[in-house]
């Protein structure tokens, strides 16, 4: 059903199934899970497809012969104990708000925490808001939302999408508070997701911190180029246009075959028409999408440090380097000593700004690597 939007390559969020390349092996690890209830937790770089993947997966859970609760939240915006209530509950109630009466259920059961419906003034969804004031507080609303949670005559289950942010808020208990509730309602499954691989390896296997050993991780790699490859020419050809190979590999490379790259590319060439995409075409989107973003580049330029940008620009113009410490690599790019290198390292990957994959240090904006390596390449 692609009547309703004229560009199959959707750049944000999620449609329904026919606008989703493949994860079909994903999608059915993590329905297996649910059904077995177990938890799981899934781990990516930024941009590959975690939250599209969760939203599929509810997607079909909800539209399964028996259909499942799922309710779905996104703890991003979240910074305390109290933020990540309010998210949930919401969440609970968009879920539930077709049963009867179950807003006044809603509120009288939580009474205690100061429970108001609003809109959100842009999206016009309802909102659930509480007042919490201790960390017992947040406590019995986690309670109270299980209890009303387990009158569900439906399976159920939980996605926490962006999970690690809970280790930022400035609450320290609400990581085994957290634990404690969940482990009470061994019959809900729960999914965690999130891109900060570090925080999340260390909240769920080290030994020490309460969510250890709870979950299964999974790390969700890149699409394969055979299934990326039909979904891609498919969609042209239902647009009446055609790409050949040679640009679609063009594409892959360029983009690392990072999800949102590629359809960012796709949405664009789609969007400019014609009936055949060859390099020329497929070359002129590239120029256009890095210039696009321009600005964006100059005022990372303006504020990194300039040692922090020789060393990204060195990455980029490289893409991606092994050694970033050895003797050639910091002659070659005026980068001082090992140790400033490192410790510019540290400091990028803090800001996202370089990851680590694929045994090499990558500029992690794949287009921001490309618009360096666009200019700065001798
Ligand atoms: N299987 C897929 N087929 C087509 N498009 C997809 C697929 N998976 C994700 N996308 C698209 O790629 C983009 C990035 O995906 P998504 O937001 O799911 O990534 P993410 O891993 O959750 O990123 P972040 O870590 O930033 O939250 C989105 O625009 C999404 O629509
Ligand atoms: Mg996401």
């Amino acid at each position: 059903m692609k009547t309703e939007i004229t560009n199959p390559f959707i750049t944000g969020g999620y449609l329904s199934p026919e606008y989703f390349c493949d994860r079909a092996e994903e999608t059915k690890r993590i329905t297996d899970a649910i059904s077995s209830r177990r938890n799981l937790t899934l781990i990516s770089l930024r941009r590959m497809g975690k939250t599209g993947l969760l939203k599929h997966v509810k997607f079909q859970l909800e539209h399964s012969k028996k259909p499942f609760a799922v309710i779905y939240t996104d703890l991003l915006p979240t910074l305390n104990g109290n933020e990540m209530l309010n998210t949930i509950s919401s969440a609970l109630y968009r879920v539930r708000k077709s049963e009867k009466n179950f807003l006044e259920k809603m509120l009288g059961f939580m009474a205690s925490l100061r429970p108001s419906l609003t809109m959100d003034p842009l999206t016009g969804e309802p909102s659930i808001e509480l007042k919490v004031e201790s960390s017992s507080g947040i406590q019995s609303g986690l309670e109270q939302i299980l209890r009303l949670i387990s009158d569900i005559k439906q399976d159920i289950v939980f996605m926490f999408d962006e999970f690690q942010q809970i280790g930022k808020y400035p609450e320290k208990n609400i990581e085994p508070m957290l634990r404690s509730v969940i482990q009470t309602y061994p019959v809900i499954p729960f999914i965690f997701s999130g891109s900060s691989k570090h925080m999340l390896e260390n909240m769920f296997m080290s030994p020490g911190r309460p969510f250890y050993q709870s979950s299964e991780l999974m790390y969700l790699d890149r699409i394969g180029t055979d299934d990326y490859r039909i979904f891609i020419k498919e969609n042209f050809r239902q647009g009446k246009m055609i790409i050949d190979d040679e640009s679609i590999d063009k594409i892959f490379n360029w983009t690392r075959l990072h999800t949102y790259y590629i359809q960012y590319v796709c949405n664009h060439l789609y969007e400019k028409g014609g009936n055949k995409i060859g390099e020329r075409q497929v070359n002129s989107i590239f120029h256009e999408i890095i210039t696009d973003f321009e600005p964006q580049y100059i005022s990372y330029r303006n504020l990194l440090p300039p040692h922090q940008f020789r060393l990204v620009k060195a990455i980029a113009v490289q893409d991606g380097v092994m050694q970033p410490t050895s003797g050639e690599f910091i002659r070659k790019n005026d980068l001082t000593s090992p140790s400033s290198v490192s410790t510019s390292l540290k400091a990028l990957a803090e800001k996202e700004m370089i990851v680590y994959d694929l045994n090499r240090w990558n500029v992690y904006d794949v287009f921001f690597s490309r618009w360096l390596e666009y200019h700065y390449k001798e």
